[in-house]
């Protein structure tokens, strides 16, 4: 099963994919995910990335694209969600490319939508778990507040330290991270519109405006129902 991520930074997309991952046994391949790996590294590919980063501008193509193609040449054979590419047109006509030479379909499509007022709020408080950075943790939301032990917030899910992304504290550059989300000519709405127009894959649009279990729940069944009419598309 392959699957893309969309949603305005902040939206939820790394929170469900996760849930998703779990659910299927797929690999979660986040672009942004392995670009902090190669900051923390040290790596070339990182110190180049780190400035476009924090400044929440894209890092150009010809670092991004190729260091996908790795990992989805990597990933496991039940397949992948992929979240956080593509984020422009050319990064969605790239990833097409790479997938007929794969000889491999995009069967999900989902698309989280979501104010940005609100998705700006969600990064701003957003704490990261130093033992799983899928913990989810927000100093906004009671559902999922972390816990305080001897006088420090710590991760609810499993009392690991937090601490908050660089780039999630810089409201310019959240700005700047919103303003290519939304751009329906060459950002990433521009791969949203390009998906919905040139590809087969269903495409599921959530509220992301609710609780993180109503929205699993949404495109679980969505892909549910997906894959109980392949099968009886194959066995009749
Ligand atoms: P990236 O790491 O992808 O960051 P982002 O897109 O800005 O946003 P996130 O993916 O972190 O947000 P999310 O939607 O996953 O939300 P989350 O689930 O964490 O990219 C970072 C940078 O790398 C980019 O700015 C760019 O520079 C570069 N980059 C990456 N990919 C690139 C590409 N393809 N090309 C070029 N450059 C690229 O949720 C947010 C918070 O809300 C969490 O605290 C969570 O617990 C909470 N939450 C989630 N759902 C709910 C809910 N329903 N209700 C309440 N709280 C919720």
């Amino acid at each position: 099963m392959r699957i893309l991520a969309f949603g305005p930074n902040g939206s939820g997309k790394g929170t469900q994919g996760t849930i998703i991952r779990d659910r299927y046994g797929l690999d979660h391949i986040e672009s942004g995910e392995i670009f902090r790996h190669h900051i923390k590294a040290g790596t070339e590919l990182g110190m180049k990335a780190k400035t476009y980063i924090d400044a929440g501008n894209l890092v150009p193509d010809e670092l991004t694209i190729p260091m996908v193609a790795e990992a989805l040449a990597k990933s496991n054979e039940r397949g992948w969600i992929l979240d956080g590419f593509p984020r422009s047109k050319a990064q969605a006509e790239a990833l097409q490319e790479t997938l007929r030479e794969m000889k491999i379909d995009v069967d999900y499509i989902f698309e989280i939508e979501l104010d940005r007022e609100e998705a700006k709020k969600r990064i701003m408080g957003r704490r990261i778990c130093s033992i799983n950075n899928n913990h989810p943790n927000h100093i906004a939301f009671e559902t999922i507040h972390p816990v305080e032990k001897d006088g420090e917030l710590v991760c609810r899910v499993c009392g690991g330290s937090l601490s908050m992304r660089e780039d999630d504290q810089d409201q310019d550059a959240i700005n700047q991270r919103h303003d290519i989300y939304y751009d329906e000519d060459k950002g990433t709405m521009a791969a949203v519109i390009y998906y919905r127009e040139n590809c087969d894959a269903r495409n599921i649009r959530v509220d992301g405006d609710r609780g993180i279990s109503d929205i699993a729940e949404n495109i679980l069944s969505e892909i549910e129902e997906g894959e109980a009419i392949k099968l009886r598309l194959k066995f009749g």
